[in-house]
This record gives structure tokens, sequence and C-alpha cells, in this order.
């Protein structure tokens, strides 16, 4: 017996338009869609901030204050966090110090979730049993020693840090203020500056949300705004993506790359359009390949030129005028 399986419209609608993305991607010899998402993206897909990232690691490492990766959503502070925890660990600060870092990557934690995950972020032992400030005390103490008898500070990067409860956040203020007097006593001069140190990150309405919740931690915190990416940036990170598909990312140099099918000024009207926000650029170049596939079919073009960017860029600006 056979089960008769009718193909509806819409079925029909995306295998074709699959197709015609496929035969784009493939006119250009990409083995996947360069603008597609990744979970996990390759870090060799990352367009690097030297400087910026230089001005984070010196915060850190001069220890005088806590760090706030302040910027929209999609504008790259995940990215930029997991570059300067790449960095952290080759490094060492002026007193001599290394740095043990923590990633703390989930939101919506509550107190004990928050403190199990700093704790097995830092790799510190409890016993699932424990109430969320034994946990914390655990961390704590563990911190202490690492920097009086290894000589390390801790690290500690905290992703969307308001998307947490509340009562998770006064954890973090407890490691934010050790050394406690109780410990400085205790180990009498060994212990006279901040030995953790914490990287969060969040959008301006949190960090402001922050300076009048928390201003026991805003007023030691470092605001630091996520750069947009210039033209040059956009570019570069196009042509990563490019190179990516194609399989030849491993010899990509940022010096001298491929834009092809892009037109250069078609990326600067993306990434104006995008206000140089990553994610933004992405989906943009994404509308501009589903047009650029249409006009294949038709012309024998795959090029993605400043009229197809144009036309992108207009629709996704009045879509996004009608959501606000
Ligand atoms: N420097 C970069 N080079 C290449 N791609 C980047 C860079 N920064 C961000 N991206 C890409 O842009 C997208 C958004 O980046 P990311 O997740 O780091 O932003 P975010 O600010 O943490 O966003 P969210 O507010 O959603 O957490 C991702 O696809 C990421 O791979
Ligand atoms: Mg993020």
């Amino acid at each position: 017996m056979t089960i008769a399986v009718h193909e509806s419209a819409l079925i029909r609608h995306f295998n074709t338009r699959r197709e015609t993305l496929r035969a784009w991607e493939e006119r250009i010899g990409a083995r996947f869609s360069p603008f597609r998402g990744f979970k996990m993206p390759d870090s060799r897909l990352y367009c690097e901030h030297p400087d910026f990232l230089d001005s984070i690691v010196d915060l850190i490492i001069t220890n005088e204050r806590h760090i706030f990766l302040r910027g929209p959503v999609g504008s790259g502070k995940s990215t930029l966090m997991l570059l300067a925890l790449r960095d952290l660990p080759t490094l060492a600060d002026r007193r001599g110090n290394k740095f043990i870092t923590g990633y703390v990557g989930m939101t919506g934690l509550y107190e004990k979730q928050m403190a199990a995950a700093i704790a097995d972020s830092l790799r510190v032992k409890y016993r699932r049993s424990w109430e969320s400030s034994q946990i914390i005390e655990a961390v704590a103490r563990e911190c202490v020693r690492r920097y009086v008898e290894e000589h390390c500070r801790t690290a500690l990067f905290i992703e969307d840090v308001a998307d947490n409860q509340e009562a998770a956040f006064h954890k973090l203020r407890y490691l934010a203020d050790l050394p406690t007097e109780e410990m400085k006593e205790e180990y009498g001069g060994a212990l006279d500056e901040p030995v953790v140190t914490l990287i969060m990150s969040g959008t301006m309405m949190y960090w402001n949300a922050m300076l009048s919740f928390l201003p026991q931690i805003a007023d030691r915190t470092e605001p630091l705004d996520v750069p947009p990416f210039d033209d040059a940036k956009a570019k570069e990170f196009i042509g990563r993506r490019l190179a990516y598909a194609r399989g030849e990312i491993d010899s990509f140099d940022p010096n001298d790359f491929d834009i092809y099918p892009f037109e250069e000024e078609a990326i600067e009207i993306i990434n104006a359009a995008a206000r140089g926000n990553p994610r933004d650029i992405r989906m943009l170049a994404r509308g501009c390949q589903q047009v650029a596939a249409e006009r294949l079919k038709e012309t024998g073009d795959p090029s993605i030129t400043v009229e197809i960017a144009t036309l992108v860029v207009d629709a996704y600006s009045a879509l996004l005028k009608e959501v606000q």
C-alpha cells in the first residue's frame, strides 16, 4: 500500500525557494549560505577590534574597576567576551598575578542556579545540597586562596547580567566586593586589592537599571560601549563569511580578500542601515542573497548590487517602522 502525499503549495514554495538560494550559492562557489546563523560561531569568523579589546584587557589588568560591556542586542557583546576570555589566561597584571577565568553564559538564573553556575565555571567544588550562600562562600574562599597561594586573580564573565533574578545579582555583589574585612584581617597584608573582577554585559537599559538599583556595583564599574562596525569591518565580516562558505577561511587575509559577488558600495549601504550592528548586517546580507538569487534565475548574474542593497534596506526599514 502506498500513501499519497500531496505536496502543499507551501511546501512547494519553500522547496523552490531553497533551490533558488542553492543555485546562487553554487554559482558563487559556496557550500552553504554565507549568512546563516551559527549556534556556535567559528572563531575564524570574528573580525577583531584590537584597540577595543586592549582597552577591556587593560582595565582588567589594572584592577581598578569592574566592566560592563554595553551595547544593543546583536552588537557583539558576547563575541567580545569570548575574545577577552581567550586572551586573559596568557596575561599577567603589574604585580605578576595571572588570571583564572570563568564564564556564565546562561541567563534567567535564580539565586542557587547562579551560585552553582559560577562555581562550575571557576571549577570550585560544592555539594548539591548546599544553600546558595554556602556555594558562594566556597567560591569566595577559593578565589582568595588562589590569589594568596597561586598568585591568580579571578575574572568572572557574566552575560546579560540583568536578565537574572535580582537575588542572583546580590551573589555577584558579594564576589565583586571581595576580600571582606574579616578576610583581610585573617590574611594580614596579603590581601590589599580586589581579587575578583566582574566583566558583565547588557544593553543601555540594563545599565541604567543597574545604576538606580545597584549603585554599589555600578559606582565601581566602567561601562564600555561596544563599537559599531565601520565599513571596513563590515566588508571583512562579509568577506570572512563568504570565504568560510567557500571552504577558504584558513587562507583568509584581512588585508586582501574577496567580496564577490557584493559590490563594495552595496556593503556600505547595508552597514549604514544596520548602524554597524553585525547581527543586522547578517540579516540584511541574507535578504540581499534572496533577491540576488531570484535575479540570478532571470539574468544569470549573481551580483549583489547597490540597487539590490537599497531595495532590501528600504523593505526592512518599512518593516521595522510597522513593528514599532
Ligand atoms: N567581531 C565580530 N566579528 C564577526 N562576527 C561578529 C562579531 N561580533 C558579533 N558578530 C556576530 O554578530 C552576531 C551577534 O553577536 P553577539 O551574539 O556577540 O552579540 P550580542 O551583543 O552578545 O547579542 P545579544 O544581545 O543578542 O546577546 C553573531 O552572529 C556574531 O557571530
Ligand atoms: Mg550576547
